[in-house]
């Protein structure tokens, strides 16, 4: 998927030179800084599939000017193709299809905006001209790939995603300001980042939610946790020890939940090796320590398991962490169904301050915490949501705000803020969805 991989970097980074990769080593990344001082990335993939001979003698045929049209047309007539396909396909490939549609259609546009920014004669262009007719046949050969291949497709491209954003890390290109609370709250959340459907490869799994720990012990900073069902009850916890573990669909643990001890509502996130859930009976606030797997849990007096969230059943109890710590956030009959906010003192598993807020939680679709501030969300319609509510814990203030983003799917049943990368994970109607938050530093 080599061909995918220039887009990108100039589509994520235009100070980024495409350097042409001469060899197909086994897969490897490295940078340096150029001549200009700016970030050159290599990336060298294994790719047994590529249709190397093919691509020799379409370059022949074909001149480099003026000829972008032709394969924005061959695209488009590839995004017709792959639809009709999906008619005939089962359920899950079909999704696979729509997600593949979603990405042409992305570099569909990206083509058109650097054909009219690039100069033909920039070096650049060449070598985008062949990008995109490697692009092109490997989207044709996509056609006639079976299940298995196609998965194996969708993980060569999250890999690729993941050495894009190494290669970015280390040349500074993204400065991450983590853990700094020295602005005036979120500004803007980046589009969506669609990264596959669920483990279970079963969009009947629409409740659930995934993540990384908000506080991960020495070892597990790159771990991932999963967790979905049919309903809103959650049976198992996934865990994977890092990204491409994810995508292959590898846990190396899962815990299974007893009907006892069965998770609800899906608003659970990992913080300290342990993951903070809601349960039923008695309802209260659960906590499932991951390195001894014990259980432990608490009962919340004033918390109502009358109040949701509007995407989903038994959303009573929404557990979120941020730079200051660990929350739970509910609505209770005292406060008439508006959110009360809850800081947890780790050290006891109990409630340690409160706050009341002026926002009903039934309007909400989901809410979370960052530098201790609370966001509340809601439906735009049905492919775009906004941030609409603020509660900031040191001053006591609420906002009434318009912050919006973009959904993949139209429901979603767990959201929320991870501190450690400063990002937002959802889990969007059975696939998984990350954003980039962006604070306002005026
Ligand atoms: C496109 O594919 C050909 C054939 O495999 C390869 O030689 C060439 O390096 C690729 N183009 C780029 C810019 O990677
Ligand atoms: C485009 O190309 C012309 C001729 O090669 C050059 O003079 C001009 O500076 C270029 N423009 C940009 C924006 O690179
Ligand atoms: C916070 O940011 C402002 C503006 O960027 C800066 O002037 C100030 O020194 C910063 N304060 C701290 C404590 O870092
Ligand atoms: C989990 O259990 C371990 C071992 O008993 C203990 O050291 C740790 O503090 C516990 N973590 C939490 C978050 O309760």
């Amino acid at each position: 998927m080599l061909p995918v991989l220039s887009v990108l970097l100039l589509l994520l980074s235009p100070a980024v030179a495409w350097i042409p990769v001469s060899d197909w080593e086994s897969g490897s990344v490295s940078s340096s800084v150029g001549e200009a001082g700016q970030c050159i990335c290599h990336v060298y993939l294994p790719d047994t599939t590529f249709p190397a001979d093919r691509v020799q003698q379409m370059q022949e045929m074909v001149g480099y000017e003026g000829k972008l049209e032709v394969y924005l047309k061959e695209l488009k007539d590839l995004t017709v193709r792959v639809s009709v396909l999906e008619g005939s396909s089962e359920s899950y490939i079909k999704l696979d299809f729509e997600l593949l549609r979603i990405e042409l259609r992305e570099f569909e546009a990206l083509v058109s905006q650097l054909k009219h920014s690039l100069n033909s004669s920039s070096p650049i262009f060449d070598s985008l001209h062949t990008e995109i007719l490697n692009m092109t046949n490997i989207v044709n050969q996509l056609e006639s790939y079976d299940q298995s291949n196609l998965l194996l497709i969708r993980y060569e491209f999250a890999k690729l995603q993941k050495k894009l954003k190494e290669c970015q890390e280390e040349n500074d290109i993204i400065e991450p300001d983590i853990g700094n609370c020295n602005h005036t709250g979120i500004l803007s959340i980046s589009k969506p980042v669609v990264i596959q459907l669920n483990a279970h490869l079963s969009p009947s799994y629409q409740y659930g939610g995934w993540g990384k720990d908000s506080k991960p012990l020495r070892g597990y900073e790159s771990m991932y946790f999963y967790g979905a069902y049919n309903t809103p009850a959650a049976t198992a916890f996934n865990l994977y020890s890092d990204y491409d573990k994810l995508i292959l669909r590898s846990a190396f643990k899962t815990h299974s939940l007893s009907s006892s001890w069965r998770a609800t509502g899906n608003n659970y996130i990992v913080h300290g090796n342990a993951v903070y859930y809601q349960h039923n009976s008695p309802f209260s606030m659960t906590k499932l320590n991951l390195t001894s797997s014990a259980f432990d849990y608490r009962v919340i007096p004033a918390a109502s398991a009358r109040f949701s969230y509007s995407y989903s059943a038994d959303q009573n109890l929404d557990f979120s962490a941020d730079e200051i710590g660990l929350w739970v956030m509910y609505a209770s009959e005292e406060s008439k169904g508006k959110m009360v906010l809850a800081k947890i003192n780790e050290k006891s598993f109990g409630i340690e301050n409160e706050w009341k807020t002026g926002v009903f939680k039934e309007v909400a679709g989901n809410a979370f915490m960052a530098c201790g501030v609370m966001y509340v969300t809601r439906s735009v319609d049905l492919s775009n949501e906004e941030i609409f509510y603020a509660f900031d814990t040191k001053t006591g203030e609420e906002k009434q705000l318009s912050i919006p983003f973009q959904k993949f799917q139209q429901a979603y049943s767990n959201l929320h803020y991870n501190p450690t990368d400063q990002k937002l994970y959802m889990y969007n109607n059975g696939y998984y969805v990350t954003y980039n938050v962006k604070f306002d530093k005026e």
